[in-house]
């Protein structure tokens, strides 16, 4: 499945389903999802509200149990029961950064707690966790003095800082943003994605990006999956998925990204995704149509696909 022998798989996804609720009557929250994320890159996942993209993060750090299906780190098997010391490396190694800032931050721990939570309990000395926390505070660009500062003084783009600076004190290779900017003002936005794209040239970092704008992850992703109810229906490298994307709601989440030029801003022609409409689930296989773009389809539609990217 990998295109590129060269590329080293970090984490592999394979077939992945997440159930909640009773046995007998369980929500399916994901739903045979695949992928692969290189060691260094940065790979999206695009759906809408509800769709299950935190979910396949909390499955990965095994917050969420999965129901089946299996998620390898550099290999390994990492789902079901693991030995502890695995368990304690993927603790380390694998870390997530949180949606909002203003409520993933405990309000009554200081900085330096928060912070150096992951680190507690490893038999460190303080002076150690200490030292961490001040070059994880300084490495996101704060003060090492407000370790011993509450959350409620920080504005929010700082308040992102700490989660960040809390991923990294436990120097991890791989990290899953999940939203990390939508709750941020517009204006700091930009800075935290530069400050993640510095720390992931700087460290070799793998980030798997979790959001529901496409219009941030074109700048941002090396490849990107989109999600549907549980469902990826299209995966590829980023900007053939914007130049050619082949699946409707795809289409549908590109066409509400706000164009510059207000003349085509106002006569655009928004795609609506009916999935009534479209079936999106009778017939239809996971498809690789060439070049890592794939697409759910049924295999006329996998055919079409394949003329419309490559020309043969
Ligand atoms: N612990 C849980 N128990 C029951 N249902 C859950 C649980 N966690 C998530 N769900 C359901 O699973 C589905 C997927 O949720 P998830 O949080 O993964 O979506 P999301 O894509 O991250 O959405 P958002 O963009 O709003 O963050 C939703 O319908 C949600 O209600
Ligand atoms: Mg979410």
């Amino acid at each position: 499945m990998n295109p590129n022998p060269k590329k080293e798989v970090l984490l592999q996804v394979r077939d992945l389903h997440v159930h909640f609720g009773s046995r007998r009557h369980p929500f399916e929250a994901v739903r045979g999802v695949s992928f692969d994320v290189y060691r260094g890159e940065t790979f999206g996942i695009v759906g809408e509200s509800g769709s299950g993209k935190t979910t396949i993060g909390r499955t990965i750090i095994r917050v969420n149990p999965a129901y089946s299906g299996s998620i390898q780190f550099h290999g390994q098997e990492i789902t079901g029961r693991i030995s502890r010391q695995l368990d304690r490396e993927i603790i380390e190694k694998i870390q997530m950064i949180f949606q909002d800032p203003m409520a993933s931050l405990n309000e009554r721990a200081k900085i330096a707690y928060i912070v150096s939570e992951g680190l507690q309990g490893r038999g460190l000395k303080k002076e150690e966790i200490d030292a961490r926390v001040s070059k994880a505070l300084q490495d996101v660009g704060l003060l090492p003095e407000f370790a011993s500062r509450f959350p409620h003084e920080f504005s929010g783009g700082q308040r992102q800082r700490i989660g960040i600076a809390r991923a990294l004190v436990m120097n991890p290779e791989f990290i899953i943003a999940d939203e990390p900017i939508s709750a941020l003002d517009v204006s700091i936005r930009a800075q935290v994605l530069n400050l993640m794209s510095q720390l992931q040239k700087e460290r070799g970092l793998t980030y798997l990006f979790i959001s529901h704008d496409l219009s941030v992850m074109r700048y941002i992703c090396d490849r990107i999956a989109v999600i549907h109810r549980g469902k990826f229906v299209e995966m590829a490298p980023t900007e053939a998925l914007y130049r050619h994307p082949l699946h409707p709601y795809t289409r549908a989440l590109l066409s509400a990204i706000p164009q510059p030029n207000p003349l085509v801003e106002r006569n655009k022609v928004l795609e609506v995704y009916d999935p009534q409409a479209h079936h999106p689930e009778q017939n239809r296989a996971w498809c690789d149509i060439g070049d890592g773009h794939y697409l759910l389809g049924t295999r006329e539609e996998i055919l079409q696909a394949g003329q419309t990217v490559h020309g043969t």
